[in-house]
């Protein structure tokens, strides 16, 4: 049954991609609970999305903390439910070799990267199971490839895909469905920061991505359960909607 009233939760929707998948949510009619640390730069956002999404619930913090992952969840509860959890939140934690890479970072990037996406679902899975709702966890490239530097980030994007994959096959029971989506090269500040002092101006803003999500939450969520997407690549799919 879809309800009248559909409910996201975006992590990371102060800006970057996470942003543009709350845009794009907001326009198709969806309620939005966006999250990120800083509470300015997110009230901003806010302020913008409310162009596009008739409710728009900011909630401010960092995804590690169990009080700012409740109260992701209880803004959603109030709204009604939840229908999308989209764990777009993530830190690069630098980039160098693995050779002299700062051990207590590997503490920092997982709880941020694999920890808060698997939290959030526990806590969200009663409101997913009674909207037979869809989680997208957002990838990378890293994940499957070995590039010199990348290391630690890719590492948990890695574990970030393995997790999502049991998932999907975990929840295929209770309804829910799970996707995983690496989004491309885009030109954002994380990238910028995996790319110091150089010029990424040749790289796509997100709003590249825009047809793929557009196709995506146009579809059943059943229909697409474990399947991992990549945002940029030239797929009839989504490219017939331009
Ligand atoms: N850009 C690329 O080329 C690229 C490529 C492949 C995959 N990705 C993935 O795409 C997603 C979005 O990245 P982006 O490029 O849009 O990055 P971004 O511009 O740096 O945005 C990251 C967002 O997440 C928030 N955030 C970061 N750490 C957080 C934390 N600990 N708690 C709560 N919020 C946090 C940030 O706000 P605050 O800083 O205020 O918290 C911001 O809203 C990430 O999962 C990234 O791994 C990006």
């Amino acid at each position: 049954m879809t309800h009248s009233n559909r409910i996201a939760i975006v992590t990371g929707a102060s800006r970057g991609l996470g942003l543009v998948i709350a845009r794009v949510l907001g326009n198709r009619g969806y309620s939005l609970v966006i999250g990120g640390r800083d509470r300015g730069t997110l009230e901003a956002a806010a302020a913008n999305l409310s162009r596009h999404a008739s409710v728009v619930r900011p909630v401010a913090g960092d995804v590690t903390d169990p009080a700012v992952r409740a109260a992701l969840i209880e803004a959603a509860m109030a709204l009604g439910g939840l229908d999308v959890l989209v764990n777009n939140a993530s830190e690069l934690g630098g980039i160098g070799p693995l050779q002299v890479f700062d051990v207590p970072r590997f503490g920092r990037l997982f709880p941020v990267n694999v920890g808060a996406p698997m939290v959030l679902t526990q806590l969200a899975l009663p409101l997913l199971v009674e909207r037979r709702g869809l989680i997208v966890n957002i990838t990378s490239d890293a994940a499957t490839a070995a590039y010199p530097g990348w290391g630690p980030y890719g590492a948990t994007k890695a574990a970030l895909e393995v997790l999502t994959r049991t998932l999907a096959a975990e929840l295929r029971d209770r309804g829910v469905s799970a996707v995983l989506v690496d989004p491309g090269d885009m030109r954002t500040r994380m990238h910028q920061e995996a790319f110091p002092g150089e010029d990424i101006s040749d790289r796509p803003l997100p709003e590249v991505t825009i047809p793929f999500w557009n196709w995506l939450f146009d579809q059943d969520p059943q229909a697409v359960r474990g399947e991992r997407f990549a945002a940029q690549q030239e797929d009839a799919r989504w490219l017939q909607q331009v």
